[in-house]
């Protein structure tokens, strides 16, 4: 019977076939250790000399790291281990030998293992970011869905930027001119929430970001929702039950990974609980008590982040910025014409900006009077308008980077571990 690795524990006694890979051997006289993994986990299995054709044990003895194979033995619980189980060998089949494979396990510095990154990806850790990177997928659908948003997508070649003119990629397009892939696709579900009321996309972005970063990717996994109706203090409240819903979700389904990544879980256990809130104008003075030279109007930086949340054990909200350094589409705050009805949330152990969000401006007069003072082309912006004179209504939104909060949760370094593919300013290979 063919089987997989996770469901080991349930069929102790049975002879199973196992189809996947060898991770790691070792021999010892008439006994071989071989480890072995198919995706879903690692096992042993043991050969025993003795128990096996001559061909058989030459071939156990003989086979190379992650050379693919076909094992089949009797599940076993392991001698020692507690809820571990193995295998003992009874046959042993290599479907295609791999020699000299590139990636020991041991130490290999960051640059080979990105231009190794197409094999790189079977390691332990990088399966277990993969992992957790789907659970956050899974627990942002899942929330969406419990509060009503329906996913409707976004097109990735767009007309317009929505995220500023400068970190925009161009593509010639035909006779049709320039298209710019997509920096966001809220616009366009701007337009799709007057039909369904409340929806997401979830799909590839793209930000020509010059910055070297450990949290910058040029292609990276945005999530924007949006809904009519909801206004900034909803906003907040939505965007908290998701990331807390994110953080619940993947405790509850990926201790076993989180355990391969050493992340601290306590640290995670703790970040369920109501997040802290500050206006931009009470970061600001914070940060300057706290020895940051930031001034009013200025953007925060990495090191800004960090201030802000060491002594927090939950995420921080940054509401209501100043206008002029926050996009065109953001709605004014009533109380301060300066400042927009936005948000940006931080995380906290040194897990950067997860979300950008805000109410957007629903007024068209405002919001044409705003995209030409950014020197933006009305023209391209018709349709937008267009949304604010056919029942225009007060809406709101955000966008969470996958790759951030994959991060966030894993406590992984630098987030070109966190796709499996990452393009940055330096890569565009594998
Ligand atoms: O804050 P941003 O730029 O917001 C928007 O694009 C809005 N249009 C979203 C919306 O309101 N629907 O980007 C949202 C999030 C950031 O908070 C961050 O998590 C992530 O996208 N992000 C990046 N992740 C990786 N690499 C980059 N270069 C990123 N730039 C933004
Ligand atoms: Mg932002």
């Amino acid at each position: 019977m063919s089987t997989f690795i996770k469901d080991l524990g349930s069929l102790v006694g049975q002879t199973v076939t196992i189809k996947g890979w060898l991770y790691n051997k070792r021999g010892s006289g008439p006994l071989q250790f071989l480890e072995l993994r198919d995706g879903t986990g690692w096992t042993q299995a043991v050969a025993a000399k003795k128990d096996l054709s001559e061909e058989v044990w030459l071939a156990t003895e003989s086979v190379g790291q992650e050379s693919s194979v076909e094992v089949s033995g009797v599940v076993a619980k392991h001698p020692k281990k507690e809820n571990v189980f193995e295998l003992q060998v009874k046959d042993f089949k290599i479907l295609q030998n791999a020699v000299d494979y590139p990636i020991a396990l041991k130490d290999h510095g960051p640059d080979f293992l990105m231009d190794h990154r197409h094999l790189w990806l079977r390691s332990k850790r990088q399966w277990a970011i993969l992992r957790v990177r789907d659970a956050v997928i899974m627990a942002i659908n899942e929330y969406l869905h419990q509060e009503n948003f329906i996913k409707t997508d976004s097109p990735i070649f767009t007309p317009n930027a929505c995220e500023g003119t400068t970190t925009l990629f161009s593509v010639p397009y035909f006779d049709l001119g320039t298209a710019y892939l997509s920096q966001s696709g809220q616009l366009y579900i701007e337009a799709a929430i007057m039909s369904v009321g409340r929806c997401y996309d979830f799909g590839p972005v793209f930000r020509a970001e010059k910055s070297k970063t450990k949290r910058h990717l040029t292609e990276f996994w945005m999530m924007d929702a949006e809904g009519a109706f909801i206004e900034h203090e909803e906003n907040l409240k939505i965007q908290e039950g998701l990331v807390r819903h994110i953080v619940r979700y993947c405790l509850g389904h990926c201790s076993a990974e989180l355990a391969i990544l050493e992340r601290d879980i306590e640290k995670l256990k703790q970040a369920d609980a109501p997040f802290v809130r500050y206006t931009y104008d009470e970061a600001i003075k914070k940060l300057n008590e706290l020895g940051s030279d930031i001034k009013y109007g200025e953007d925060l930086g990495n090191d800004d982040e960090g201030i802000l949340t060491k002594d927090s054990v939950v995420p921080v909200f940054i509401e209501k910025w100043p206008k002029s350094i926050k996009p065109f589409y953001m709605k004014r705050d009533p109380e301060n014409a300066d400042r927009v009805l936005n948000d940006d949330l931080i995380a906290t152990d040194g897990g950067g900006e997860l979300i950008g969000g805000s109410q957007r401006e629903n007024d068209h007069d405002l919001l044409l009077e705003r995209i030409k003072a950014e020197g933006l082309n009305v023209a391209d912006y018709q349709w937008y308008l267009d949304l604010r004179k056919f029942g225009s209504v007060p809406h709101s939104g955000f966008g969470i980077g996958l790759e951030r909060a994959v991060r966030w949760i894993c406590g992984v370094e630098h987030i070109r571990e966190c796709i499996p593919f990452p393009r940055t300013i330096g890569r565009l290979r594998p």
